[in-house]
């Protein structure tokens, strides 16, 4: 016997404004042609003035609730990845709490930047097997254009923003990989890679900053760290390829996505792309590729979804859970 964290529920919100790649050939030096080449993205939300990481996460919520059938209250933890709270304190968390009517249990942010959703996920799922939550809310939400330098085509054209979320409910299974839950999960960072990946300014300096990358750097360690957290986490599980139903990446750029799944032999046809609606939403991507995913009839409850992400840190991971 053992416990383990049951999908319930997925949901996500987009905000309204679609911003197609020919709206930024008006104010920078890059065409539609590079971006859909070098990154797969064709457009991206972007979030309305006032409209903040807690509004989307709400939304996403929400939704999540209504699909799993169950009220704000029936859930005990709300873990909610995000790189861009509204706030410095408190948690965007506890403000979706309040904006949920939730009137107990807990609720706190995990920062992990694009890998934010696996290790929310992996937080969670310690949660719930160790007894301390029966239902938690996994939360993926972003306003990245809030950290966007305008003026660095290497960087703004390739950002979204979004929420995705998911809920998870503590349920009995034997002990092995046929359960349904989340079978295991691989978590990595490494913090001499800094440079590659940071926002130039934060509390402590008296700033917010703007998002700076070395994109070909972060690219040369994509593929190779997370086909590794991949296979790592199906190793953990007791599966192997060959029963993937599902791969959900990170979305943040289709030559990553194609290099992982064809690293790890298995077919596009088998992994959930929305890269190219959403752009990169950071911690907000996998939560809300899963849900077009579970909406689009991809996919079905018992099937194998493997999930993997790096971004800042630099951090990385991977999760493999049968819906
Ligand atoms: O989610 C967190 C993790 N982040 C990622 O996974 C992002 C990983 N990196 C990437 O996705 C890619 O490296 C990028 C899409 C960011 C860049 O693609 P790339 O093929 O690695 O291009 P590059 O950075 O090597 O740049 C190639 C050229 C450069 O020009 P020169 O030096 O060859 O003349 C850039 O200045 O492309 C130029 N460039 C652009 N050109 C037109 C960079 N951005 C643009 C642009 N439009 N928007």
């Amino acid at each position: 016997m053992a416990i383990r964290a049951v999908v319930k529920g997925v949901g996500h919100y987009l905000p309204d404004r679609v911003v197609e790649n020919h709206e930024f050939e008006k104010t920078l030096d890059t065409t539609d042609e590079w971006i859909r080449q070098r990154t797969g993205i064709e457009r991206r939300h972007f979030a309305a003035e006032g409209e903040n990481t807690s509004d989307l996460a709400i939304k996403a919520a929400q939704a999540a609730l209504a699909d799993a059938g169950l009220e704000a209250d029936d859930i005990d933890a709300i873990v909610l990845a995000t790189s861009t709270a509204d706030l410095t304190f408190p948690s965007a968390a506890t403000m979706v709490q309040a904006g949920l009517g939730m009137t107990r249990g807990y609720a706190f942010d995990v920062q992990a930047v694009c890998a934010g959703f696996v290790y929310a996920l992996a937080n969670a799922n310690a949660l719930v097997c160790s007894g301390q939550a029966k239902r938690a809310l996994v939360i993926g939400a972003e306003t990245f254009s809030r950290i966007l330098d305008w003026n660095d085509r290497g960087t703004c054209v390739l950002f979204g923003d979004g929420a995705g979320a998911l809920i998870l409910e503590a349920q009995h299974g034997d002990g092995t990989p046929a359960d349904r839950g989340i079978l295991s999960t691989d978590l990595n960072s490494d913090g001499r890679f800094k440079d590659l990946l940071y926002v130039d300014g934060g509390v402590s300096n008296r700033s917010t900053g703007y998002l700076r990358m070395q994109g070909n750097q972060v690219f040369r360690h994509a593929v190779d760290k997370l086909t590794s957290t991949a296979e790592t986490a199906l190793d953990r599980a007791g599966l192997g390829h060959g029963d993937v139903d599902w791969i959900v990446p990170h979305q943040a750029n289709i030559r990553i996505i194609q290099g992982t799944a064809k690293k790890m032999g298995i077919p596009m046809d088998k992994v959930v792309v929305t890269v190219q609606d959403h752009g990169n939403t950071s911690a907000a991507s996998i939560p809300l590729a899963m849900s077009v995913g579970r909406q689009s009839g991809k996919i079905k409850s018992g099937d194998v979804v493997v999930t993997e992400a790096i971004g800042g840190g630099l951090a990385w991971g991977a999760a493999v859970l049968r819906f």
